[in-house]
């Protein structure tokens, strides 16, 4: 289970990488400006920084080397992330699916086929969301999107708000939220690499949040922190926003490192049901 649960972050990863590298592709101000802030934190880095930077650019400035770089890295990791997708699925088929009880079955009777129920519950979900991305493609295709990246890229002018595409608001909450360019990179990165440490830090024999009550309230708190560093992203970290950027950053990693490893301890569990449905 824990390698089902580190090949899923893998490729949650793998699919950052890959939207970033492919919304340089258009070549707008946004794709070059956002590249531009990603490089310069990547140079950040002591020792190895400025090394990093130059394999990543290519050159001394962003242009041809740099872009050709990225289009490979983007279309190479697009593939790759459906080899480790069968790497992920060949995981679950080990350890078995989950359920919301977070208890293990026990007799046959307890489980159902994949097929019809959860094929035809997914198909309801992919039919859900292929009306969303039909929509938003075809009726409201500048709703997600930056209007700056119509621009194309100028080296000579920097656009007032450099932002990222939406969905890594959250992240770009934490590194402006964070004085020191390079702690605001190792915040940021380390975000998403405490998520790997997860199946270690949480030592409760109980899996499911239902029977935690201060897990339970924690998650939710962590949630509500995620969508208020996402909304600093947004609307920059300076003032209210700083502040609320610095304390939903401690929330989020207070979670993991201190919530997590600790509440075991005192938190009352409720009884475990003996049966599944
Ligand atoms: C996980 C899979 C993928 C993700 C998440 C992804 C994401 C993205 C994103 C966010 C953009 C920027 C779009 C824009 O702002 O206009 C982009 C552009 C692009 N992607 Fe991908 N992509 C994926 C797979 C692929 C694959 C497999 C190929 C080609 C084999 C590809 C080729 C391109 C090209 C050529 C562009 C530039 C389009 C333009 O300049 O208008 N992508 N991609």
């Amino acid at each position: 289970r824990e390698i089902l649960w580190l090949t899923g972050l893998v490729l949650l990863v793998m699919t950052m990488v890959t939207a970033f590298a492919g919304y340089v592709l258009p070549w707008g101000q946004m794709s070059y400006w956002g590249a531009d802030v990603v490089g310069k934190a990547v140079g950040a880095i002591p020792g190895i920084g400025p090394g990093l930077e130059h394999v990543m650019e290519g050159s001394d400035a962003l242009g041809d080397v740099f872009i050709h770089r990225f289009f490979v890295l983007h279309f190479v990791m697009a593939f790759a992330i459906v080899a480790i997708v069968g790497l992920h699925v060949a995981a679950l088929h080990i350890s078995g699916s989950n359920n919301p009880q977070g208890v293990e079955p026990s007799q046959p009777s307890d489980t159902v086929p994949f097929h019809p129920y959860y094929s035809s519950k997914d198909m309801v979900g992919l039919m859900l969301f292929g009306i969303v991305f039909a929509a938003l493609a075809f009726l409201w295709p500048d709703l997600l999107s930056e209007p700056a990246n119509y621009r194309p890229a100028n080296p000579l002018h920097t656009p007032t708000d450099i932002e990222p595409e939406w969905y890594f608001f959250p992240f770009y909450g934490i590194l402006q939220s964070v004085p020191s360019k390079f702690g605001g990179l190792l915040a940021s990165a380390g975000a998403v690499l405490v998520l790997f440490a997860v199946p270690w830090l949480d030592p409760s024999p109980v899996r499911s949040a239902r029977f935690r009550p201060v897990c339970r309230i924690g998650l939710f708190g962590l949630v509500v922190a995620f969508v208020v560093l996402g909304l600093v992203g947004r609307h920059h970290a300076a003032g209210a926003w700083m502040i609320a950027g610095r304390c939903a950053t401690l929330y989020y990693f207070g979670y993991f490192l201190v919530l997590l490893p600790f509440a075991p301890r005192f938190e009352k569990t409720r009884p475990l049901p003996s049966f599944l449905s």
